[in-house]
């Protein structure tokens, strides 16, 4: 019995890396048609042409090529992460290190929507983390805040201390998820207004991303919303001893 069930886990988990192999192969692949797609419309784009129609079409190839390019990028990160194939380069980080750097990443985008980016507390405890891959987190989760949050309004960061880990948020005062949405927030694709999310530039896999990249360093990530009021999405990092 028991060499049956994990021969099947075994096959199932033959057919899930296959299933990842596949679509980061696909996702390659595009790449580069997507680059070409892209030079040329700017190129056109570029010698200026005469025709309205023509122009706006361009416009909307080129932006289309933009989506296209995004999403693939995104598709590949995903599975290089869920694969374990990413290789993270865990050291001792200061929660007000990474805080810092991304609010100076962020300031400007902040600064033409009038947001204002503000750190609360920094934890004193180092964690151990891939500074890099905790900064793409962030842009994922800021990216998102930033996306909802009211012109003149703000966006919180911080960390607290907890027993064994570092709890890391990012608060906005946005228009805040309605609460069935919550925990299906973090699978890949899932977004509460579609059509927004893809105006919006978004690939529906932001909060995938960031799920994986945080449960590869032993940590777990969820949001928190108060309907009206705003969203807060939380994750922890393991303490450095
Ligand atoms: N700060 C937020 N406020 C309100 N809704 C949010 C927020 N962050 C994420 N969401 C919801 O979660 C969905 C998934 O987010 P994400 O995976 O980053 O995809 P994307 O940003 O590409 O739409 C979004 O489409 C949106 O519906
Ligand atoms: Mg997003």
């Amino acid at each position: 019995m028991n060499h049956l069930i994990s021969r099947n886990i075994t096959q199932l988990e033959a057919v899930a890396r296959m299933r990842r192999d596949f679509i980061a192969n696909v996702s390659h692949e595009l790449r580069t048609p997507l680059t070409s797609i892209q030079g040329y419309t700017e190129t056109l784009l570029d010698s200026a042409p005469e025709n309205n129609h023509n122009r706006e079409f361009l416009e909307i190839i080129r932006k289309s090529a933009v989506r296209m390019s995004r999403l693939t990028e995104d598709l590949l990160t995903l599975a290089r992460v869920e694969s374990g194939e990413q290789r993270f380069d865990i050291q001792r980080v200061a929660p007000a290190d990474v805080l810092q750097e991304v609010v100076e990443s962020f300031r400007e985008l902040a600064r033409t929507q009038s947001v204002e980016l503000k750190v609360e507390g920094a934890a004193p405890n180092s964690v151990l983390a891939d500074s890099e891959a905790i900064h793409q987190v962030f842009s994922n989760l800021v990216d998102n805040a930033l996306k909802y949050a009211t012109s003149g309004g703000r966006i919180i960061l911080g960390a607290r201390p907890m027993a064994q880990a570092v709890e890391f948020y990012v608060q906005d005062f946005g228009p805040g998820i309605p609460s069935e949405h919550l925990a299906r927030l973090f699978e890949r694709f899932y977004r509460v207004d579609k059509a927004r999310s893809r105006e919006s530039g978004g690939t529906g896999l932001g909060l995938a991303i960031a799920k994986h990249i945080v449960m590869a360093h032993g940590g777990a990530i969820r949001a928190q919303s108060d309907l009206n009021h705003g969203s807060t999405f939380l994750f922890t990092l393991p303490l450095a001893h």
